[in-house]
């Protein structure tokens, strides 16, 4: 695909995948996001940096944190929200999703925040749209999720400090996985040493190596010594057929247990993107556990996001 998220200057000018980013892009959004958790330590809820600014969001996929997030990030940033209802929308009549777009450019849209299962859709509309109009996606098929991946890394950097002296471990359905994609590529560019993905054969991509990852078939030789594991969960409604044997044989061979983290370095920390399924990826007790940083995930998601849409949005 075509870079065309970076302008002239070197600056953001959409934000469809991390590819391409570079270290610095990524350090210049943690450096705001960290601004952001600073004012709300101070008690600031709200900043005025996007007032008059308008931005939608359009999920043709389902989100809870996503679309949650985006919308308190834009609230916070004072910028007005739409939130389309694509159920209820023209889009039920056929109409196109460029022309649904162009009608709320129309209505003054400035950015819009876009989930589709189809991957590349960001893309296909930054590209089609005018140029003044930001994009964001915030999931596009098996493709992308760069908003997760940059939550993911800021985490691991709240926690571990630094990234050049890292082993994480990436572990689940990884063929299907956007997830697993943006977060490969913010840690290779953030300088992680050792990223290791562990999932069945039927669930790792063909040339998973070639995006600088190790990868495991054995997920207890796969979380030796991790300072970092990330579950992910079976993306069912993407498989064409079944590609595990059942989801009580899965938790059995790839469920993160309380006996299996003894595996990971004694201060490891446990992520998930969720959604999560309790029982399938991972047990109970250990996503409610003291080494689980799952709700910060979700939190550290709004001053990310609000440093992506100022970054964007700002003249
Ligand atoms: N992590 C994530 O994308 O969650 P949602 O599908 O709830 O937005």
């Amino acid at each position: 695909m075509k870079n065309i998220q970076i302008n002239e200057n070197g600056k953001l000018k959409h934000l469809l995948t991390i590819e391409g980013l570079s270290k610095n892009i990524i350090n210049e959004i943690f450096v705001r996001a960290d601004s952001f958790l600073d004012s709300e330590k101070n008690n600031v809820k709200k900043v005025d940096l996007l007032t008059g600014k308008t931005i939608c969001n359009l999920f043709f996929e389902n989100s809870t944190r996503t679309r949650t997030t985006f919308e308190i990030a834009a609230k916070k940033l004072s910028a007005d929200v739409i939130n389309l209802n694509v159920n209820t929308s023209s889009q039920s009549k056929g109409e196109s999703i460029l022309d649904t777009i162009n009608n709320l450019i129309a209505m003054h849209a400035d950015m819009f925040v876009i989930r589709h299962g189809q991957s590349g859709a960001a893309h296909f509309i930054a590209e089609n749209i005018n140029p003044k109009i930001k994009i964001v996606n915030a999931g596009d098929g098996y493709h992308a999720h760069p908003t997760q991946g940059l939550l993911d890394a800021f985490t691991i950097r709240h926690y571990k400090k630094k990234f050049t002296n890292l082993k994480v471990a990436i572990v689940g359905d990884i063929k299907h996985s956007r997830v697993a994609r943006s977060e490969i590529n913010a840690l290779n560019i953030l300088g992680v040493p050792e990223i290791r993905v562990i999932a069945p054969k039927t669930l790792m991509p063909y040339g998973v190596e070639e995006l600088g990852v190790i990868p495991y078939d054995n997920f207890d030789e796969g979380i030796k010594n991790v300072d970092v594991v990330m579950m992910l969960r079976l993306q069912q409604e993407r498989m064409d057929n079944a590609l595990i044997p059942s989801q009580e044989e899965y938790f059995k061979t790839f469920g993160l247990t309380a006996k299996r983290i003894n595996y990971a370095n004694p201060d490891c920390i446990i992520m998930h993107p969720g959604p999560m399924n309790r029982g399938v990826e991972i047990e109970s007790k250990v996503a409610d556990s003291h080494q689980a940083v799952i709700l910060p995930q979700v939190s550290f998601g709004i001053a990310i996001r609000m440093a992506v849409m100022s970054l964007l949005l700002e003249e």
